[in-house]
């Protein structure tokens, strides 16, 4: 993959200014935007069917190679007023991989050195040049220390005191070495920074809590009194308030002429301290029991390149899918465009791309797990997703955990993404997946010549409920699983007032999502210990720094999908993909106006994705989970096999026997319509690879015309009921 890039913003409407970063080892790259018209085809075809735009020339920019920085850490400047000679310092650590090699817990420049201490092989050691002392105490994986570090130039200690749990050996003080301290001028957390690739060095895993700096050299009864209270009676010289300002990425320094500090590459906020206990989920309810910042080696939250490419989108560009066509030798590569249409205009409908789902999923390591028990088909890893195995630097998505286990609650836009590019192959349905599925969908949009518009879960979040409002139907993704609060309120909102929306995916509206205040680039995810998930919250770091909200699923926060558009997560699995069995509602009333010209009592027994309309992730309509009871279930999906098994969410104990063979009435997908106040419609199919069916046969099928026709009564004029 010798050409990588990414857009400075995912989304822009006509006449506004695009910017590209990238990175490539290519003397030089040829630069197209056009126009993406197709979905990818049948598996294996990986079709990127476009077309020129009028108007915006190719360019040619020279190639360079650009780094992505990798590792967190903190930088906190000392100001002038520090003491020379002699210092202490305290904080409470919570090392998660204290058993590799050097890691840096905090490092101090000063006008002759650096002091740093350092972890080890499971040891805590302070070095100025050399090692000054190192502690005898061990230091366990995920347990809490209280570490206070003294040193002058008659000497330095290191006091060590394990907070928590049973043990033969709860402190250690050693003695050593001492050294001249000239003026201390920065304290740095994690790492000392970083190195020309703009990786963070020898950088710390874990947890670090309420770091203090003092001018003197504090005696042996003053570090207990620090280890067992947190606070000493000794005024510090440098403290900052960690427990609060939650998103945001500085450091507020609580003493006068001391700077603010600034945390670098995704540092945490918002994870429980050294004394939480416990008592309350949310550093909302106690924040003093959330003073602690968290870092990982391989944290990557913004790639930060310089912009290589930068032009402006013609005033009269059509709303829809574009693309950066992307050449250098033999290799090519497309990065999508989100084109939304002019602020004044309005269309029929607005193809909603979700991208907080490609978002959670960006970069995923998915295909290091094993699921042969649900697939039924070889799974063939692309070459180009196995070097997220290796290189750091394409970052991390929230389906993944950190090096050292704990979960990665961010994903940012600004990187190159893999597998949010058309025509990218996905191994778990052996065709696609995502954007390269949700392509299909606005293939059959182009072909339709209904107008119609794209926008963002991004612009959604940024433009509110006005956003909708232009547009007859909203059509969905395959799978709009991530959705803020407000983003779910507009939409609501605009069901209530008449708006009418085609849900034509699986398994959407599901977890709470964030995004970052500042940066919207970037989303966050805290799961929760509950819902079909990839890890668990860690306990008590489920509240969402962005927004406050708890996260988890909707569901449990009384907001399920039931209830927005009549089906919720039911199975999933990724063996042959089934059909659905019409059911009486769909020969009269609205169902005979949405399937006339449907001769089969079987539809969707075919499709580029798992071979069915029905597959991967399912919904089902439910009137006790606050699906409407007044909705007409069209159809249901013929007998999914046991590799479906029933989510867990809906499972209490673990019992054999929750699979599609033996729990048909919850194990399936149901597609339904019904309306609401003011003339608003819903149609929902809850599948995934409903998109697939779709596209199958050129779009002529028993799928296509269902879909078609609902289109354009939710376009036109509603059925009678
Ligand atoms: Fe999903």
């Amino acid at each position: 993959m010798q050409i990588r890039a990414y857009f400075e913003e995912w989304s822009r409407r006509p006449g506004e200014r695009v910017r590209m970063a990238i990175s490539t080892t290519r003397p030089e790259v040829r630069a197209e935007l056009r126009r993406l018209i197709t979905g990818p085809g049948a598996a294996g075809e990986c079709r990127i069917g476009s077309e020129a735009v009028p108007g915006v020339p190719v360019i040619t920019v020279a190639g360079r190679i650009q780094h992505s920085p990798v590792g967190s850490y903190a930088r906190l400047p000392l100001g002038d007023g520090q003491a020379d000679g002699r210092l202490s310092l305290s904080c409470a650590i919570w090392p998660t991989l204290p058993g590799k090699g050097p890691q840096t817990v905090w490092a101090i420049a000063h006008s002759g050195g650096t002091l740093k201490l350092v972890v080890a092989n499971g040891r805590l050691s302070l070095t100025h040049d050399e090692t000054l002392v190192t502690s005898d105490m061990p230091i366990m994986a995920r347990n809490w220390y209280s570490v206070v570090t003294t040193v002058g130039p008659d000497g330095s200690a290191l006091d060590v005191y394990l907070l928590k749990g049973h043990t033969r050996k709860r402190e250690a003080r050693n003695e050593g070495a001492g050294c001249t301290i000239g003026h201390p001028e920065t304290l740095m957390l994690a790492s000392t920074g970083a190195d020309a690739s703009r990786r963070a060095i020898d950088c710390y895993n874990g947890k670090i809590d309420s770091p203090r700096l003092y001018s003197s050299i504090l005696s042996a009864g003053q570090c207990r009194e620090l280890h067992l209270t947190g606070i000493s009676k000794v005024p510090p010289s440098a403290d900052w308030l960690i427990g609060g300002d939650w998103s945001s990425g500085m450091v507020k320094s609580l003493i006068p002429g001391v700077p603010d500090g600034e945390l670098i590459n995704g540092v945490e906020r918002g994870v429980t301290g050294r004394n939480w206990d416990g008592r309350s989920d949310s550093f909302i309810e106690t924040p003093a029991q959330y003073c602690a910042l968290q870092f990982h080696e391989d944290d990557m939250v913004d790639a930060d390149w310089s912009y290589d490419l930068d032009f402006t989108l013609p005033e009269t560009l059509k709303s829809g899918v574009y693309a950066v066509k992307l050449s250098a030798g033999e290799e090519t590569e497309h990065y999508p465009l989100f084109v939304m249409g002019a602020k004044t205009e309005g269309a029929p409908a607005l193809f909603l791309a979700s991208t907080n789902t490609y978002l959670a999923y960006a970069n995923d390591h998915l295909a290091g797990l094993d699921f042969s028990a649900v697939m039924t088909h070889d799974m063939v890893v692309p070459h180009d997703e196995k070097l997220l195995f290796t290189d750091p630097e394409f970052g991390r998505s929230c389906y993944d955990t950190h090096s050292d286990g704990t979960p990665v609650r961010y994903s940012s836009r600004r990187r190159p993404i893999i597998n949010v590019r058309p025509g990218h192959p996905n191994w778990l349905t052996g065709s696609y997946r995502h954007f390269p599925q949700d392509m299909y969908l606005v293939e059959w949009l182009e072909r339709s010549g209904m107008g119609f518009h794209i926008a963002t879960d991004e612009d959604l979040h940024c433009e509110g409920a006005a956003l909708l409002d232009k547009y007859k139907v909203i059509v969905t993704s395959s799978h709009p699983e991530y959705w803020t609060r407000d983003g779910q309120d507009c939409l609501d909102r605009y069901l209530k007032s008449g708006g009418r929306l085609m849900y034509l995916g699986g398994n959407g509206f599901y977890w709470v999502t964030s995004h970052d205040p500042e940066r919207p680039w970037i989303i966050e995810v805290r799961r929760d210990n509950s819902g079909t998930r990839c890890w668990d919250a860690p306990y008590g770091e489920r509240t969402h720094v962005a927004s406050l909200e708890q996260g988890g699923i909707w569901k449990t926060r009384g907001r399920g999908p039931h209830g927005l558009v009549g089906v919720g997560f039911a199975s999933e699995g990724w063996s042959k993909g089934s059909g659905y069995q019409r059911l009486e509602a769909s020969y009269g009333g609205p169902g005979a106006t949405f399937f006339k010209g449907v001769n089969e009592e079987l539809v969707g027994d075919f499709g580029h994705v798992l071979g069915g309309a029905v597959g991967d992730e399912v919904d089902r309509h439910d009137v006790s989970l606050g699906s409407p009871a007044h909705a007409h279930v069209l159809a249901s999906s013929t007998p999914l096999g046991n590799e479906y098994q029933l989510v867990i969410e809906e499972q209490t104990l673990a019992l054999p026997d929750q699979g599609g063979q033996h729990k048909p009435s919850q194990v399936r997908s149901d597609m339904i319509y019904f309306t609401t106040d003011n003339g608003g419609a819903i149609f929902s199919i809850g599948s995934m690879t409903f998109a697939g069916a779709l596209a199958w046969n050129d779009f002529n099928n028993s799928i296509a015309r269902i879909t078609t026709n609902v289109l354009e009564a939710f376009t036109s004029e509603l059925p009678a009921e």
